[in-house]
């Protein structure tokens, strides 16, 4: 089979798994960089000498033939990627969030779907073993449907390290954005159902190091019953990352302990919990190439699109919510959400053909 044909937007810390898992993939390939900044773009162009290299997207996407790009931009400010990559008929697989506001994610998401173009959205959490044990525990009678959940992730940040980006250190709501946003994922995946009202408190501990809102608390109603309790922030001070997600159910208890594992159950009346076997895995990689698996088959023509555009609008609905209730302190109600209606059934076009000729769908 044909190679899959990659573009990288966006070469800063979290382009680095993106390379490795195409690096992983004999069938895939990237052929084109793009970058603002002049070192970044250097580096990547070092790395893979044969790529094509330029600061904007339509400038690569005219020289090099393309299937596909991965956008690892920081989320605010895509409109011209997204144009760019639509004009092209790129496929596009976005980092998450797909914007930093609500109304632009949805833009994109119109745009995309105007021009035909796959649409999907960085959601790797969903591609951990403990995530996929998780909601199986759910998916039998062992346990039942939960009716209460505990979330919690306690994480120093230090937004000033090398490794790390920068442009959430001045972002208005930095944990909701970039952090959140994957906990409210996980929950609408794993308990198969969407929220229908959102209470929620946003502050900064004096000791934050960001501009914006580093500390969450949230009360979410979820359809069926089910209220959730999450607590998340970047500020927490002790160095020593706290997660902790519990659901209690009708036949008893789910805990994960641990943001990549520790999954385990228990009845009622059990004395101790029952871990759950969980296979081996590369954190940060094999989840993205989950991911990009799923992502390539769908492109090639088998199986649908993962994490659609369509669906992830329901999690950034939750932010918004979470900071409107912060601002006005009352409860907000979440509208019916959004049917996925992304493009169905593309197929990679395989010849030769220039990329402004080439369909992905
Ligand atoms: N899924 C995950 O687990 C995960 C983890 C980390 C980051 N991310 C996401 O990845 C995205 C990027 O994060 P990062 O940590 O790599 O940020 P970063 O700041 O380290 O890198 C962003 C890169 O994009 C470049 N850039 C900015 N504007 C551009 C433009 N208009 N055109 C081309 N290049 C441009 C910057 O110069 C920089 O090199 C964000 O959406 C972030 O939330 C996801």
């Amino acid at each position: 089979m044909t190679d899959l044909r990659v573009i990288l937007v966006g070469l800063g810390a979290r382009s680095r798994v993106w390379r490795r898992v195409l690096a992983n993939d004999p069938s895939s390939r990237i052929v084109g960089v793009v970058d603002t900044d002049a070192a970044n773009l250097a580096a990547a162009l070092a790395e893979l000498p044969d790529a094509v290299g330029g600061r904007a997207l339509e400038e690569v996407a005219e020289r090099v033939d393309a299937d596909a790009v991965i956008l690892i931009t920081p989320p605010g400010g895509r409109e011209a990627q997204i144009a760019a990559a639509c004009a092209a008929r790129l496929a596009i697989l976005a980092e998450k969030p797909l914007a930093d506001t609500f109304a632009a994610a949805q833009a994109h998401t119109a745009r995309a779907a105007a021009a035909g173009v796959p649409l999907s959205v960085g959601l790797n959490f969903r591609y951990m073993p403990v995530t996929r044990a998780l909601k199986a525990l759910f998916a039998d009678d062992r346990l039942g449907q939960p009716e209460i959940g505990r979330f919690l992730y306690e994480r120093w940040r230090d937004g000033r390290q090398a490794r790390l980006n920068k442009y959430p250190l001045t972002m208005d709501q930095p944990m909701l954005w970039e952090q959140s946003i994957h906990h409210f994922d996980l929950m609408r995946f794993v308990y198969g159902r969407e929220p229908v009202a959102i209470a929620a408190r946003t502050w900064n501990p004096s000791w934050s190091m960001y501009a914006g809102d580093a500390n969450v608390a949230a009360l979410i109603s979820f359809e069926g019953g089910l209220e959730v309790t999450y607590q998340g922030t970047w500020a927490a001070n002790w160095d020593h990352l706290g997660f902790d997600w519990r659901s209690d159910c009708p036949g008893g208890i789910a805990v994960q302990r641990d943001m990549f594992g520790d999954l385990a159950y228990a009845r009622r009346d059990d004395k101790t919990l029952t871990q759950v076997d969980l296979p081996h895995f590369e954190t940060w990689i094999d989840d993205a190439a989950g991911l990009w698996a799923e992502f390539a088959a769908h492109l090639r023509g088998a199986g649908p699109l993962p994490c659609p555009a369509t669906d992830h609008l329901n999690s950034l609905r939750m932010v918004e919510a979470c900071i409107r209730a912060a601002a006005t302190g009352q409860t907000i109600t979440l509208n019916a959400p959004t049917v996925a209606a992304e493009p169905s059934g593309a197929a990679l076009d395989t010849s030769n053909s220039s990329p402004t000729e080439r369909m992905t769908q």
